[in-house]
């Protein structure tokens, strides 16, 4: 019976761990809510308020004001829920951002729609919103932002309405992948240009329909007035995206390859003042970079939060083990493990200071405390259980959280895996490289470590097949080729 009851665990555990958790989305506080709520609101009013002035004002008007409020605060409402499903992590301040950027386009159609091209007003916001928000936050950015003119009596040419989708619905989608600052310049003079040559195929030759029809927002003559327009607008929003980064705590890709650049500061001081961890973080960045590869995760956040994950252990980098030259371990001299445990944890918060004194996004700063976890430091806590101390095993645990993410998981793996797999004979074969990753993993699964990581079963098998290819790579580099006696290299 006790069997049934084991292997049944056993089956429910496993089928647990197969279904990818939702994650549980940051919580925002009730006054956020309440602003986001009045700032939709005051997006809908915006947007349909004009139906009222029409006089005399009858049933039907007022049913179509309803009917444009409620769609307008319906569609805000799903934009939130689309950029929070599509950034898990989303703060309140970047979804400020979505709805203000929302409001201003609205408030400026209201003023400006029958003098400015639409191009303008749209794709630039369009713009920042797929480079800290991603993609499908931006599309549906578009969709609402396209679709909802809340001066009635401006009326949008069909033609410019399809360059106008066409345009935002390239930036929204390039946005969300361009990985340097360059490539956004490019963008930014390559889509004007795009839409100047469709707008003159498409608009320019109806000529008298554009006459004929005095509140049209665009006239002939302006086509290149507003390509210039739309070009000097976009070059602008580049040069405030790094403001908006940092106000807002947008993490572009722009801005995780600048973090990643060995020359910055901290990470040149790594390398002077504590080689040992700087070479340890080297070979985690191998191992974690092809992990995340493979299961289809976020490799420019993982380099870069695994360049900076060990970044406290500036405060005192000889009482590491790979910065000790091997003649004296300060902890020996001490001999008080409790003492040992503190500096231990010391190098996570002293990480979490470095990273705020250099103003390190949130997503990178988060390495720091999760590839800890809440481990255990077996070995001081042996030493402590030898000298008989009245111990609690929760003194020598980090103090965590656990990792919230399949990336800062990964780096919990890799970061137990890089000494092990390290100080491997180099004639040890795959099979004892693989047993040695699995029972590295193993221990930080039945520990808990894993469980608010979303990694699936799968992605776990993935991951030590990835370190096990990276292990390969240090073996094949650790071999040394026989040189021919006359010494000649080829
Ligand atoms: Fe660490
Ligand atoms: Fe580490």
């Amino acid at each position: 019976m006790q069997n049934i009851t084991t292997t049944l665990k056993k089956l429910f555990y496993l089928w647990k761990r197969s279904q990818v958790p939702v994650k549980q989305p940051i919580k925002i506080s009730r006054i956020d809510n309440l602003i986001i709520f009045l700032v939709c609101i005051l997006i809908s009013i915006i947007s349909s308020f004009k139906l009222l002035l029409i006089s005399p004002l009858n049933i039907a008007d007022i049913f179509s004001w309803l009917l444009t409020f409620f769609e307008i605060l319906v569609s805000t409402g799903i934009l939130i829920l689309v950029s929070k499903k599509e950034n898990p992590t989303i703060s309140s301040r970047q979804i400020f951002l979505i709805i203000t950027l929302l409001l201003a386009v609205q408030a400026t159609k209201l003023a400006l729609a029958s003098t400015i091209s639409p191009l303008s007003i749209i794709i630039p916001p369009a713009l920042i919103i797929s480079q800290g928000m991603g993609s499908i936050t931006a599309l549906t950015w578009v969709s609402i932002a396209s679709l909802s003119w809340p001066d009635p009596s401006v009326t949008i040419n069909n033609n410019l309405f399809l360059i106008l989708l066409v345009c935002a619905s390239v930036v929204s989608l390039l946005g969300g992948r361009i990985r340097s600052r360059a490539q956004l310049l490019q963008l930014s003079i390559f889509v004007p240009i795009g839409a100047l040559l469709s707008q003159w195929i498409l608009v320019g030759k109806e000529k008298t329909s554009l006459i004929d029809n005095p509140e049209f927002v665009f006239v002939n003559g302006k086509i290149f007035s507003d390509f210039l327009l739309l070009a000097i607008v976009m070059l602008f929003t580049i040069l405030f995206i790094p403001i908006f980064e940092s106000i807002f705590g947008l993490l572009t890709k722009a801005r995780l390859l600048e973090l990643a650049d060995k020359e910055k500061p901290l990470i040149r001081r790594l390398s002077f003042e504590a080689p040992g961890t700087f070479e340890h973080t080297l070979l985690i960045c191998g191992l974690a970079e092809e992990a995340t590869r493979i299961i289809g995760g976020d490799v420019d956040l993982i380099k870069t939060g695994a360049l900076y994950h060990d970044v406290g252990k500036l405060h005192a980098p000889n009482w590491f083990i790979e910065n000790q030259d091997g003649l004296k371990n300060p902890h020996d001299e001490i001999d008080d493990p409790f003492k040992s445990a503190e500096v231990l944890q010391a190098h996570v918060d002293e990480g979490l200071k470095y990273a705020r004194k250099n103003r390190l996004p949130k997503p990178i700063t988060n390495f720091i405390p999760e590839h800890q976890g809440t481990l255990k430091m077996g070995y001081f806590f042996q030493k402590a259980k030898e000298k008989n101390l009245m111990i609690n095993e929760n003194n020598f645990r980090y103090k965590g959280p656990i990792p919230q993410s399949k990336e800062t998981a990964i780096l919990m793996l890799a970061d137990g895996c890089e000494a092990a797999l390290r100080a491997m004979n180099i004639n040890a074969s795959d099979v004892e490289a693989l047993e040695t990753i699995s029972k590295i993993v193993h221990s930080r699964q039945k520990d808990g470590q894993l469980d608010n990581s979303d990694l699936s079963i799968g992605e776990i098998f993935l991951i030590k097949r990835a370190f096990l290819n990276v292990w390969k790579r240090i073996r094949h580099r650790r071999i040394q080729y026989p040189t021919s006696k006359n010494n000649t290299f080829s």
